[in-house]
């Protein structure tokens, strides 16, 4: 097994530390107390919990830089954290030492409505920039469900990505240079402002979906591009999973080319159906596919859901419901934000954020099934079904914490060799993080694992960036 150097030899953060610290950003700058704590100790990965000894809250780049030359000095692990939306860990301090919270680099630097770019800093909030964009009548796509509380910087840290990412890609997409700042307190700039530029490595790509174990992502220039003239939404309810699975390929391979092609079982329909309004007609079936279409006019689009709805019908959808007006599409899309929330207010659960290639999608949810059935779990697949990208949650139901773990750790390994044995990967759009660390070899070769450790000890061969992520130790 691959280990990276960056567990031994980290020293705590003395009184000594914290006052250079301090120094560095200021008495608000710097929080020790037990409530900020445990609240930076948290992100949104099941009910973990790992204490830092301090966070610390830059204002820009210059003091993003001088904290972690101070920490790298004095190798204190860092953990930088945008919102802390995060499914895998990636912002927990599991070898404890600082969390470095980007959140006070909240600016938009520019808006260029010729070029279509935006600069904005790690810090901005995605859905803030969204609406700022949308002024000028242009679209930032990629929509994490967490697009409300979710910041750039983590975004560009896990690449993540949403519904709207079936037709626009994930965030690597949109992310055309960066500034970041590496573990020794220099200053990385990547990329650029022009549409082609192959000068030398693409360090932006590497960075991204890095997972803040190379560098800081201090700010990002964006592409943009302008808002879609109409949208349609679809609604298309199944009487079976399978069949449901079956009509996402079959959507695709006849060309109809949605915005977003998103499925859920009924596990997750029922879940939000809990506590939320959902149409009779969607709560009551067995499996849901809700599409978005972006086009130049309602007509066009009209057309384009009629065929689309014969598609889905062709492998038993019924009873489609179609919303025009802004406000009943909102509400649709509502059912779907609101699975992920609604999944964890039913149960504690471990999420596989599986992948396959679409043709795949029915073995996909077969084997969640079957898997889950062997160790005694249930299990809710709901996600992005037009890339091939569901979240199977496993759910700890009555089991009691021994045999819920136990039970967890079989199920989720056994779901991943399937995954890879049908030609899928172990992470779609949540990262490795803390909690996929062991699955990472299943995905990629010992070359490559090899390779990766190999860049980690380049941009950071103290190993305090992120320390205990990705890579097993
Ligand atoms: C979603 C998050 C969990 O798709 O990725 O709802
Ligand atoms: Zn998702």
């Amino acid at each position: 097994m691959s280990k990276t150097d960056s567990s031994p030899g980290f020293s705590p953060a003395t009184p000594d530390f914290l006052s250079r610290l301090e120094q560095i950003v200021g008495g608000d700058g710097i929080l020790t107390d037990d409530v900020a704590l445990d609240g930076y100790g948290r992100d949104e990965t099941e009910d973990l919990c790992f204490l830092p000894e301090a966070v610390v809250l830059p204002r820009d780049r210059r003091q993003v830089s001088q904290v972690l030359a101070w920490a790298n000095e004095s190798r204190v692990p860092v953990t930088p954290r945008g919102a802390g939306t995060g499914l895998s860990g990636g912002a927990l301090p599991v070898h404890r030492g600082l969390v470095l919270s980007l959140e006070r680099l909240d600016r938009i630097r520019s808006i260029d409505s010729d070029n279509l770019t935006a600069e904005a800093e790690a810090g901005v909030v995605t859905a803030e920039l969204q609406r700022r964009v949308d002024e000028h009548g242009l679209l930032y796509p990629p929509d994490p469900a967490s697009r409300e509380t979710c910041q750039l910087g983590g975004n560009i840290a896990e690449d993540s990505a949403g519904p709207r990412c079936c037709l626009y890609g994930s965030t690597r997409r949109w992310v055309m240079g960066l500034e970041a700042v590496k573990p020794d307190g220099t200053i990385l700039k990547t990329g650029s402002r022009n549409r082609k530029d192959v000068a030398g490595y693409n360090l932006t790509q590497l960075l991204i979906g890095s997972e803040g174990t190379l560098a800081v992502v201090t700010a990002a220039t964006l592409r943009l591009t302008p808002r879609p003239a109409a949208t349609l939404t679809l609604a298309l309810p199944f009487d079976h999973l399978e069949p449901a699975a079956e009509a996402v390929c079959e959507i695709f391979r006849r060309g109809h080319s949605p915005a977003a092609c998103e499925l859920l079982e009924r596990g997750a329909i029922q879940a939000v159906a809990a506590s939320h309004p959902v149409p009779a007609q969607l709560s009551e079936s067995e499996a849901l596919i809700l599409i978005e279409l972006h086009g130049d006019d309602p007509e066009g689009l009209l057309e384009r859901a009629a065929a689309l709805a014969a598609t889905a019908e062709l492998v038993g959808g019924y009873e489609v419901l179609l919303a025009q007006e802004i406000t009943e599409q909102r509400r649709l899309w509502e059912i779907r934000e609101k699975v992920g929330e609604a999944v964890k207010e039913r149960s504690l659960y471990k999420e596989a954020d599986a992948v396959v290639p679409r043709s795949a999608l029915a073995d996909l949810v077969r084997q969640a099934r079957r898997t889950a059935a062997d160790h005694g779990l249930e299990a809710i697949c709901y996600g992005h079904a037009g890339d091939g990208n569901l979240h199977v949650n496993l759910l700890q139901g009555d089991l009691d914490a021994e045999a819920w773990q136990t039970a967890r750790d079989a199920a989720e390994e056994e779901l991943f060799r399937a995954v890879v044995a049908l030609g899928g990967t172990v992470t779609g759009e949540h990262g490795i993080g803390w909690t996929q660390r062991r699955y990472l070899p299943l995905a990629v070769g010992d070359t490559a694992l090899e390779t990766m450790v190999s860049i980690k000890r380049l941009f950071d061969p103290r190993g305090i960036l992120n320390p205990g992520k990705i890579f097993v130790e």
